[in-house]
């Protein structure tokens, strides 16, 4: 009798360790999300003004130099990782390992079970041959924006314009509210 109190009073203390542990704030997701934040910020700003001064075939240029020069920049600045990616990428440069496939798989089958796209993210410290690294995605979701270049209803000038420069594009077909694929950053701890 005794001892059955004891492991319930074990287990209760247990129980309570893992959930502090779990809503515990991660500085390691926090400082990710805060690169993410700024990623999307500066990127999205481009390509507004880009789409407002010459239409999508303007921007599409906009996506190709800058999207990829902005995560090079926010790379060396903060020491981690930046970039992002998709189960069906538009440059296959941005194409997912093992383990991004994985959680945009998941990230799929969390939004078909009804979650916002919006906030949704995944953290994880995975081993590597160099060590543990603390890995982080956060989702994009496809705006009403998006939907020029990465929609079912492209025009013929933006679908000739993707097609001369990316020949491999993956990345049409989407509706509002898709999970377009999402940002990825690595730190090695
Ligand atoms: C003007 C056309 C255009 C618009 C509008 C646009 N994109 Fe893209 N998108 C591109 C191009 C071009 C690339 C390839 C960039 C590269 O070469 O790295 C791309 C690549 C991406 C990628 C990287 C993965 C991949 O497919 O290679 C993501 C994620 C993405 N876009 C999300 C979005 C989201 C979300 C929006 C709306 C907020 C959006 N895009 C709006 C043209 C566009």
């Amino acid at each position: 009798m005794k001892l059955i109190v004891r492991l319930t009073a074990a287990t209760a203390i247990l129980a309570t360790m893992t959930l502090s542990a779990e809503t515990a704030p991660n500085p390691n997701a926090a400082e990710a999300k805060a690169i993410v934040q700024e990623f999307a910020t500066t990127l999205q700003g481009e390509l507004q003004a880009a789409m407002k001064d010459g239409g999508p075939t303007n921007a599409i240029a906009v996506c190709q130099d800058r999207a990829p020069a902005i995560a090079a920049t926010l790379s060396e600045s903060s020491g981690w990782q930046v970039g992002r990616t998709s189960l069906k990428t538009r440059n296959s440069n941005n194409a997912p390992d093992a383990w991004e496939q994985k959680v945009l798989a998941d990230f799929d089958a969390r939004r078909a079970a009804g979650e916002d796209v919006q906030p949704m993210a995944y953290a994880e410290v995975v081993e590597t041959a160099d060590g543990k690294t603390f890995r982080f995605m956060k989702a994009i979701p496809t705006g009403e924006v998006c939907l020029a270049c990465h929609g079912r209803d492209i025009t013929p000038e933006v679908a000739a314009a993707l097609d001369e420069r990316y020949p491999d594009d993956m990345a049409r077909g989407y509706s509002l509210g898709d999970v377009r694929g999402a940002f990825s950053l690595s730190k090695p701890l």
